[in-house]
């Protein structure tokens, strides 16, 4: 018997009909659509509809994942929601997927870890899974993430998008299962920073949900050198190279970061997944929209290898590796 892992049966997303393009922006702030795209890649954003909450997104993803896994939601018993964007203060926003999804066993909570969030999730859902307190997870990132933009500032507003993915994740100890599905997880976190990267409000702190503030260039610069490290640790702790990777799913949130970790891994641009041309940064959501989109349009398969990453305020960072489908024994359900 093999040890225990989560494998990745399924992928889904869902984002908001409304398109915010960079010249409509630029009606309502000081910028241009040059000066996003030159300095960000981000031509256009979603945006949810007044109704729409986090949740709301959050259910359609976890709808297509499980759709994509070929599996019911009675075979799931736990749901792990990463968001920064939560519908209310409490219940959490997972209740109310599980709520929306007619799921009335296992467990729901949301994790918090702002744009690394994803990573979060998948680490918690994978180690729960692991130990073989739960069976089948749908981890999910979404993202009502404009409704704590400060419209008035440029320096914010116009990086941010909403969203959802989700992926479903099932335990497996069949020796033919090693080397698929979650390998590892590395989550990091520094307190200290706080100041670069937050949020000026919060049910404690001041009774409302507050907007982003943001000091971009020390975001940028912490976000180059952490997201370099915890990749070199994620490949070094499987004791695989960057040869190894198939594709690297990284968050979404400036081209530029993106092109430069891509440079220092010295991976082809043909291997990196890169959505935020049409996304702009959407949190939590970032990292399974574009894996969600990429298996979607049959450049991700099974068997490949996938490396993400993400960093967000705190600070907090990450980075996982995945391979993805499932071996030949598990093909009943396979992955999308
Ligand atoms: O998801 C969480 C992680 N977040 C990130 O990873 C974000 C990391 N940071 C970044 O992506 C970049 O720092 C930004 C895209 C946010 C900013 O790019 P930058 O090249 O670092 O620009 P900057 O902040 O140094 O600003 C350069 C100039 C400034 O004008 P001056 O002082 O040089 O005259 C800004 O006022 O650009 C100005 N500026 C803008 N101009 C037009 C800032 N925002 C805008 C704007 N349109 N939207």
């Amino acid at each position: 018997m093999t040890a225990r892992r989560s494998l990745l049966l399924g992928c889904g997303s869902y984002l908001p009909d409304r398109v915010l393009s960079n010249d409509e922006l630029a009606e309502r702030v000081d910028t241009s659509d040059e000066w996003i795209v030159q300095r960000t890649g981000i031509r256009q954003r979603h945006i949810a509809a007044e109704d729409e909450l986090t949740s709301d997104l959050a259910l359609a993803a976890s709808r297509s994942a499980l759709a994509a896994a070929g599996l019911g939601v009675d075979e799931v018993d736990l749901i792990v929601v990463a968001t920064t964007t939560p519908d209310d203060t409490f219940p959490s926003t997972a209740t109310r997927v599980q709520a929306g999804l007619g799921m009335r066993r296992g467990a729901a909570f949301d994790v918090q870890a702002v744009c690394a969030g994803f990573i979060y999730a998948v680490s918690v859902a994978d180690s729960l899974i692991r130990t073989g307190q739960f069976e089948c997870a749908i981890v999910i990132g979404a993202e009502t993430f404009t409704r704590i933009l400060d419209w008035q500032d440029r320096s914010t507003c116009v990086l941010f998008g909403d969203g959802a993915g989700a992926i479903v994740l099932r335990g497996d100890s069949s020796p033919d299962s090693s080397g698929y599905g979650v390998l590892s997880t590395h989550l990091h976190s520094d307190g200290r920073e706080r100041e670069i990267l937050y949020v000026d409000g919060g049910p404690s702190r001041s009774g409302t949900s507050g907007h982003v503030r943001m000091n971009g260039r020390e975001v940028y610069r912490h976000a180059v050198s952490k997201l370099g490290r915890v990749i070199d640790e994620a490949l070094t702790a499987n004791r695989l190279s960057v040869d190894d990777v198939d594709w690297l799913v990284p968050h979404q949130a400036n081209r530029r970061i993106i092109d430069s970790m891509a440079a220092r891994m010295k991976l082809p641009p043909e291997k990196v997944v890169c959505t935020i041309e049409r996304h702009a940064n959407t949190s939590a959501a970032s990292v399974p929209l574009a894996l969600a989109e990429a298996v979607m349009d049959g450049r991700v398969k099974p068997g490949h290898l996938v490396l993400f990453e993400a960093i967000g305020g705190g600070l907090v960072w990450g980075a996982g590796l995945v391979r993805i489908g499932v071996p030949r024994h598990a093909q009943g359900s396979h992955c999308a």
